[in-house]
């Protein structure tokens, strides 16, 4: 063809498409395997940080519906509350208030923790913050059940 030679589409679908070989779009699709692989990975350990060690914190049916105790986490001067809310549902918090650190105290009526120093306020539903100076909510652990044991994993990354 000269250079003066007219297009056709064959001509374009031959210089703009390079042929793939089934090696190469084998190759294609295991890059795209590893890609979502990875992915899936992240999503996997998003929101928690693998510096926290994943520990014991209680077992099934050892508080009550309603019920809450106190434990450490992740170090003996770290301490924390462990609700059950309901018969299957378990969600823990940090106990020390996000303002000065002073350690807040639940109410089940009114399902708040209460920091006595200053007034603070959080909420034992999700930790957020409901009344006072503290600037953060309260961090909330990341639990699992492995059988009959409650295990904490680290904390949620807030937003
Ligand atoms: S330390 Fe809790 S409100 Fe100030």
């Amino acid at each position: 063809m000269s250079q003066h030679e007219p297009h056709t589409t064959e001509n374009l679908t031959e210089s703009s498409a390079p042929p793939v070989s089934r090696r190469g779009f084998a190759k294609y699709l295991g890059i795209g395997a590893v890609v979502a692989a990875a992915a899936a990975v992240i999503a996997f350990f998003r929101g928690r940080d693998q510096a926290y060690p994943v520990t014991t914190i209680g077992q099934i049916d050892e508080i009550p519906v309603g019920g809450s105790k106190v434990f450490a986490y992740p170090q003996n001067d770290r301490p924390c509350f462990l609700l059950r809310p309901a018969e299957d549902r378990y969600i823990a918090f940090s106990r020390l208030c996000t303002h000065h650190g002073c350690p807040t105290f639940f109410q089940p009526q009114e399902n708040v923790f209460n920091c006595p120093c200053h007034g603070g306020v959080f909420s034992a539903q999700d930790g957020r913050v409901l009344a006072g100076p503290p600037p953060k909510p309260l961090p909330q652990l990341i639990l699992e059940t492995r059988g009959n044991a409650i295990v904490a994993l680290g904390f949620v990354k807030s937003a």
